[in-house]
């Protein structure tokens, strides 16, 4: 179900695309359904339909989804119906909420099987404070008889503590048949889903409650404070996972991953650090504080220094073993970095190739450039690489030392163990093993003499 506003969120944008470590929270909620192994899934849109499923489809690229339309919402019965048509009758339904981002696979594996083909099965939870929630009725001998919402409910059945997730898990055919019976006399005037808990139980079929101990898997988002709660659950999960395998966290709760970080033996990562997409970090890394990472693949060793941003999207970022990245540094996508390069503070790295020890230490821009080994980068020194049409490819070749304040306009080749003179503008190709100096001579006036003020 996707098809809700939102009021509470107090934006434009539908709920369920709200992002948690990244992702909407729909996506989530589609992944898992693909992990429980659905043979459909089907999101029930109504409130911005059109973005929700757009949004889908893209996250999802080449696989099946399918969507229905609820115009207008009349309530969870009315959002479930819409997509029974698209449901065949020999399998068993499990019906989820878009706006629940962490239900575990694994107890919705528990709920179907509860469900077993041929019974209802619940999920329920025992919250602090029940209010708002859907009561879970019982009889004498203690089986559920039915769900009364909150606003029908009578005092006796507002004390009840258990009450409905939102989650449940029915036979297809039997499901369908209690949906075409739902009607509206009730508090809301709306079509409830829980009505079918009675229906079951006057058609004779077993309906089970599931308990789930974990609040934070049922946990719905309705406002920016309920959202940025379940990110920190979330990211303080994905943390102790890390922690698990060995990864060093200078403080669990100062780190956020917005997708998937490997990690081998030995890394550390200090606080404040963002990661998204995939990271690879190899064995003894260190990611220093205040850094953001982002497709990229950090070879064993390396050290990313405070305040370094990482930017892979694309074309991906490599930093070879042992080199040392910041501080203040910037990786943009397609920078192949070999072992031990060093690059420091306010330099920045785009598709470009840096062979092995070479050096970029301050100030400095390398864009579409194949750099050798061994080269000495001065600092404030650029490669022209845009004509204001076109990108062109700069060569700089081994041992390689560029003075500092160097503009190296491309297309062009700088000999392998050349030295460029600091301040000179490169517009031709230079030959290996020379001294090339390009800027006006310095010359120097004797006895020159200020221009003095005007006396009034
Ligand atoms: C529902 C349950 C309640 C349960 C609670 C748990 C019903 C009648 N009540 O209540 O027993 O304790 O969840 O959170 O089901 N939606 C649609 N179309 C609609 C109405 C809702 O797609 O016409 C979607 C909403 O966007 C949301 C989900 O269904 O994602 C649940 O709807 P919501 O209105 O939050 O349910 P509650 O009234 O809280
Ligand atoms: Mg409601």
């Amino acid at each position: 179900m996707a098809a809700g506003k939102g009021t509470r969120m107090m934006s434009s944008m539908p709920k369920v695309l709200h992002p948690l470590a990244g992702r909407a929270l729909v996506e989530h909620v589609a992944g898992t359904a693909q992990r429980l192994g659905a043979r459909h899934r089907v999101f029930v849109t109504g409130h911005g339909a059109e973005q929700v499923e757009d949004h889908l489809r893209q996250a999802h690229p080449g696989q099946a989804l399918g969507f229905v339309r609820q115009e207008p919402q009349l309530g969870t019965g009315h959002a479930v119906m819409q997509a029974m048509p698209l449901l065949p009758d020999d399998g068993l339904v499990v019906v989820l909420s878009g706006d629940v981002p962490l239900i575990a696979a694994d107890t919705l594996r528990g709920l179907a099987q509860a469900c077993d083909g041929d019974r209802l099965a619940l999920l329920t939870v025992v919250p602090p404070d029940p209010t708002g929630y859907g009561r879970v009725v019982r009889d004498a001998s203690g089986q559920v008889t039915a769900i009364v919402e909150q606003k029908d409910a009578n005092d006796e059945q507002k004390a009840i503590a258990e009450v409905y997730s939102g989650i449940m898990a029915a036979p297809t055919r039997w499901l369908r048949a209690w949906l075409q019976g739902l009607d509206n006399r009730n508090a809301q005037g709306e079509y409830y889903l829980t009505d079918v808990v009675a229906k079951a139980v006057a058609d004779g079929v077993a309906v089970v409650a599931l308990r789930s101990n974990d609040l934070a898997e049922v946990a719905g988002v309705n406002s920016p404070a309920q959202l940025a709660e379940l990110e920190r659950i979330y990211q303080r999960r994905q943390a102790e996972r890390l922690m698990a395998q060995g990864v060093r966290l200078l403080d669990p709760a100062r780190f956020d991953l917005r997708g998937e970080l490997v990690c081998g033996s030995d890394v550390q990562i200090d606080v404040n650090c963002v990661f998204s997409g995939r990271v690879e970090l190899g064995d003894g890394v260190s990611v220093g504080a205040n850094c953001v990472l982002s497709d990229c693949r950090i070879d064993s060793g390396a050290q990313i220094l405070p305040f370094t941003h990482i930017e892979g999207e694309g074309a991906g970022v490599r930093v070879g073993a042992d080199a040392r990245i910041g501080p203040y540094a910037r990786l943009r996508p397609g920078s192949d970095l070999g072992p031990e390069v060093h690059i420091g503070n306010f330099v920045e790295v785009k598709n470009s190739t840096m062979g092995t020890g070479s050096k970029a230490n301050h100030l400095a821009y390398v864009g579409d450039t194949q750099m050798g080994s061994g080269v000495n980068y001065g600092a404030g020194s650029i490669t022209a690489n845009y004509d204001g049409a076109n990108k062109h490819t700069t060569i700089i070749e081994d041992g390689v030392h560029v003075g500092s304040n160097c503009v190296i306009v491309a297309p062009v080749r700088v000999g392998a163990g050349g030295t460029i003179g600091g301040g000179s503008t490169i517009t031709k190709d230079t030959p290996p093993e020379a001294l090339t100096v390009a800027r006006a001579k310095q010359i120097s006036v004797a006895n020159w003499k200020r221009p003095a003020k005007k006396k009034p």
